[in-house]
């Protein structure tokens, strides 16, 4: 029996490629870097299945550029790049890799939050170029983290491991979720309006996924609503802050600060983000450790493999596929 054949469309960890190349034929994207479209419908013409990233559209035009495309896996737990809807339509499954990248997304909302509130970056800047020129009472004075109030804005795993390491810090929590989650209410967490996460909050940190009912949800009129000593961190999706709203903020004093790893049109930030001292910018590393980057890689094959397969993967997005 022949096997199958799946593109990767970029190059990702060993431990996923292992496992694709046991059984089928695997073509990778030769070139570190993502394809364009038209290398990307290209591609997969001939692919039974296929892995991509969170910068590959996945809609109608890709699904008929691929016409033998038995599944599609993401490597990424966001999936605002697919629609679901139409691969759902078309019968083929599409999956994501949650869980594997919790706790690094986590702990990297927790080191922008912290690189913020005590000027890690600035004060960095000052011992490189030589400008620090001894201790002084009143240098470089950052915001105190622990007893303070800690929003959620979007509880599900990723906002639940913040608010579990929040216990450290002896931190009160508020949550803005479309529904309430048992796990945060165990931990004495409290479900709020997004007004009262804005008014209340001390750091907001966003975890929820894009949609048309997130985007946006942070512009000019939420930061006029927050704390003016308030900080908020961004690991999801950049499109969530309205970025021109947020230099203007961070500007004006609006709020004290902002944390991000994740940009409205990556890999560009919005005109004057990098000129503001009172933020920390990432490049969209929340999932970069080994231990995420090889279980997406693991996850993500593992997906591709059941849905080549005809069984159920471990992490679809569109069971329905599946259960007619
Ligand atoms: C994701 O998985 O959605 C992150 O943005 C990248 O790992």
């Amino acid at each position: 029996m022949s096997r199958p054949h799946v593109y990767v469309t970029r190059r990702i960890p060993d431990a996923g490629l292992r496992l694709l190349e046991a059984v089928c034929e695997v073509r990778v994207n030769p070139e570190d870097r993502p394809l364009s479209r038209a290398e990307l419908l290209a591609a997969v013409a001939q692919a039974d299945g296929v892995i991509g990233l969170l910068t590959d559209r996945i809609d109608a035009e890709f699904f008929e550029a691929a016409q033998r495309l038995k599944g599609y896996a993401n490597y990424a737990v966001g999936f605002d790049n697919i629609d679901v809807a139409e691969a759902t339509r078309r019968r083929i499954p599409v999956s994501n890799t949650p869980d594997v990248l919790t706790l690094a997304t986590a702990e990297l909302a927790w080191a922008l939050l912290f690189a913020v509130a005590r000027r890690v970056v600035e004060t960095d800047a000052a011992m490189r170029s030589g400008a620090w020129s001894g201790w002084g009472p009143l240098q470089f004075i950052g915001l105190d983290v622990t007893g303070k109030t800690l929003g959620l804005f979007g509880a599900g795993r990723i906002g639940l491991a913040m608010a579990r390491m929040a216990q450290g810090f002896a931190m009160p929590i508020l949550y803005c979720n479309r529904s309430p989650n048992p796990a945060m209410e165990e931990l004495g967490a409290r479900r709020v309006s997004f007004e009262e996460l804005l008014a209340a909050s001390d750091f907001i940190s966003i975890h929820s996924p894009l949609t048309p009912q997130t985007r946006h949800v942070f512009d000019h009129a939420a930061f006029s609503r927050m704390k003016r000593t308030a900080v908020l961190v961004n690991t999801a999706r950049g499109p969530v802050i309205k970025e021109d709203d947020l230099v203007a903020a961070l500007r004006e004093g609006l709020i004290a600060g902002a944390g991000l790893d994740v940009y409205e049109f990556e890999p560009r930030m919005a005109e004057g983000l990098a000129a503001c001292a009172n933020a920390v910018l990432l490049p969209h590393v929340g999932s970069a450790t080994h231990s995420a980057r090889n279980g997406m890689a693991e996850l993500a094959a593992q997906n591709l493999l059941a849905m080549l397969r005809g069984d159920r993967p471990p992490t679809i997005l569109n069971p329905d596929v599946l259960d007619r």
